[in-house]
């Protein structure tokens, strides 16, 4: 199950001079193609979900697809939340499975910015996951991710950017230097100095966002001067785009899967291309090597209840699922019933963690303790509580 930590995975392309492409996804065909394109590839890949597309599906059954695909897949690979807008929306994709967040709180003032960002922070940190954080702002010009992003650009400035690493304690900082989201208008000029200084001064993974449209050289020197991640997005919908209108023009009377063929692999050869621009083909073993895989946990706890009855325990169960389920870093609330009767325990609960970290985390949460202490202890003191590691592979 190549999930991987994806701290450790941007450290490795930080440290040998290559950067992870972060494909945002926005259909099954995005999806299939990108993995497909890592694959062939044999690179890390980073399977981006933007909360400015959850218009056009919907997060919680994409994230079940993306999660599968990942275990399935034989690179490693890491889940991201690509411009998550609140704290709230940060907790759902680390619950729904996502191993690194986005908070882009980035047209905020510089006090706003650093204090929303700080709480996803702590927040993900207890979780085990990175963060990503993004200073200056990158703004929209053309084609359909532009609309996304209005305003002006804003530059990185290099001495706000070591104060906002430092109070927000993020793993990765996007910066502004010049790239555009959306379809680059003219000759793209990226302020190099500037991100040399950046780099410098933080000596953390940079991210890249708006990675449409730039040249060969101009990507070389941006992984040269500290970008371990860029995000790429246009240059696959517009390939895609281009795809479904020759074959609307080659056969008037297609329907839904006649427009889409071949539309996967026009995704996927973007997807390579790019790959092997960012040095990123060929380092899936290495990245295998060196990162550590993200392994959930389970915990579970057995139980026999005194002095209630059934149904008392079954809204018990109800509000267990309902309040257990929003702490940050649990992905699973199940509650269940002994199918034979003379059993040990009769009732359990299994509840799984996104890390392990989680185990101490979710412990002290005040949601938790406060079921726990109202709802849970007072009828099940006859109780036995185990964390398990879900995994085959790893001894204890
Ligand atoms: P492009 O759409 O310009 O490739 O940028 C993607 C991006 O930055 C997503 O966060």
């Amino acid at each position: 199950m190549p999930l991987v930590d994806m701290k450790d995975m941007l450290g490795h392309a930080y440290r040998e001079g290559y950067a992870v492409g972060a494909f945002d996804l926005v259909s099954l065909e995005f999806l299939e193609a990108i993995l497909a394109g890592a694959e062939h590839q044999r690179a890390p890949v980073i399977l981006s979900l933007a909360e400015s597309h959850f218009e056009h599906y919907d997060f919680e059954l994409a994230m079940a697809a993306t999660v599968a695909a990942a275990r399935r897949a034989t690179v490693p690979v890491a889940i991201h939340l690509d411009h998550g807008a609140s704290y709230e929306m940060a907790v759902r994709a680390i619950n729904l499975g996502c191993n690194g967040v986005m908070v882009d709180a980035s047209t905020l003032h510089f006090e706003d910015n650093i204090a929303a960002t700080r709480a996803v922070t702590e927040m993900a940190h207890a979780c085990g996951m990175p963060v990503e954080g993004e200073l200056g702002y990158v703004a929209g010009v053309e084609g359909e991710d532009a609309e996304k992003h209005p305003g002006e650009v804003v530059y990185t400035s290099v001495e706000e950017a070591r104060s906002y690493v430092e109070r927000t304690g993020v793993d990765f900082l996007a910066v502004s230097i010049g790239t555009v989201h959306g379809r680059m208008r003219g000759a793209p000029r990226l302020d190099f100095e500037r991100l040399a200084n950046i780099n410098a001064t933080l000596g953390i993974p940079l991210v890249i966002h708006g990675g449409t449209g730039l040249t060969h050289e101009q990507y070389r020197s941006l992984i040269a001067h500290g970008v371990a991640k860029i995000n790429y997005y246009t240059a696959l919908a517009d390939a895609a785009g281009d795809c479904i209108r020759g074959n609307a023009a080659s056969d008037a009377r297609s329907g839904y899967t006649g427009l889409m063929r071949g539309v996967r692999a026009t995704i996927q050869a973007e997807v390579e291309r790019m790959i092997e621009l960012f040095g990123g083909a060929g380092q899936a073993t290495a990245v295998l090597t060196a990162c550590r895989r993200i392994v959930p946990v389970a915990h579970v706890i057995q139980y026999n209840v005194q002095d209630t009855d059934d149904a008392a325990v079954v809204r018990m169960m109800a509000r267990g699922q309902e309040q257990l389920a929003r702490i940050p870093g649990v992905t699973r609330v199940e509650t269940g019933w002994a199918v034979q009767g003379e059993l040990r325990y009769r009732c359990c609960w299994l509840i799984e963690f996104a890390h392990k970290d989680v185990i101490a985390s979710y412990r002290d949460h005040p949601a938790h303790v406060a079921f726990a202490n109202e709802f849970f202890r007072p009828i099940a003191g006859d109780r036995l509580s185990i964390d398990y590691q879900l995994t085959t592979s790893m001894p204890p």
